[in-house]
């Protein structure tokens, strides 16, 4: 089965309403409507009620960065995954390196997530990625394994999951992976789904993407698409990366 291309665009904790606007209003032009690559666009939460109109039959999708692993409660400041599901929003991000390295996410309380989201009939984005000492440590197919395995531990192995590969090193650095070094993680990360009967997986490539490093990445057999932090922040620059991707042949 032909993996469908897919690029998402993680907005982090950017973007006044009206710039959200803006972008929206200027997105969908920049864009063919017969496109053949799926989009995703995560800003912050609160502005999700707004970009919904904003997005409505542009043909892009909007996710969550984050969510809770209970549906609702007493938890201060999180988002709940059952206030998402009923805005209608279909994809959540988990394990993200900022939420781990940041604010201590935990790959327990990764799993947990994907298991609600799967609840809920919504698909996580499971971001998985090793440290530079873990490199150089020769631990990175370790970590990688150890994330998945924790990530899917209560998975629906019915329902589709996303799997995004961001080297922490590369997140925000400007020090892109080398397609050699990212094909190599997808490849590990392919057999390990693949032993699990997820061979079709799409795995994302993040860290560092911009339109000039697209071309190479997506040629390479694994990789599927991007998730795209900085860059996506410019609606010709994201536009422009959903472009090279889809164009790319492989
Ligand atoms: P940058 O593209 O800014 O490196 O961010 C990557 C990322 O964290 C996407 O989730």
């Amino acid at each position: 089965m032909k993996r469908r291309k897919l690029v998402a665009g993680n907005w982090k904790m950017n973007m006044a309403p009206s710039e959200a606007k803006s972008y929206a209003s200027k997105y969908p032009r920049l864009l063919k409507r017969d496109m053949e690559v799926n989009i995703i666009i995560f800003p912050q939460s609160i502005l999700l009620p707004i970009l919904i109109d904003e997005f409505k039959n542009s043909g892009i999708k909007l996710g969550s960065q984050n969510c809770h692993w209970e549906l609702q409660g007493a938890f201060t400041g999180e988002t709940s995954p059952q206030t998402l599901k009923q805005l209608g929003i279909e994809y959540c991000l988990v394990g993200h390196s900022e939420r781990r390295h940041t604010f201590g996410e935990t790959n327990v309380q990764t799993g947990m997530k994907v298991r609600t989201l799967h609840q809920l009939g919504m698909t996580p984005i499971i971001c998985v990625g090793e440290t530079v000492g873990e490199r150089e440590r020769g631990q990175t197919e370790d970590i990688l394994r150890t994330q998945i395995d924790s990530a899917l531990k209560d998975a629906d192995p019915k329902k589709t999951i996303i799997v995004a590969y961001e080297p922490v090193w590369a997140i925000g650095t400007g020090r892109v992976a080398t397609p050699d070094i990212a094909q190599k993680a997808h490849a590990v990360l392919r057999e390990y789904l693949k032993q699990r009967g997820l061979q079709n997986t799409t795995i994302l490539y993040g860290g560092s993407v911009k339109p000039d490093n697209v071309a190479t990445l997506v040629s390479c057999p694994d990789i599927d698409g991007f998730l795209v932090g900085g860059a996506s922040l410019e609606p010709e620059e994201f536009a422009n990366i959903c472009l090279l991707t889809l164009n790319a042949s492989r």
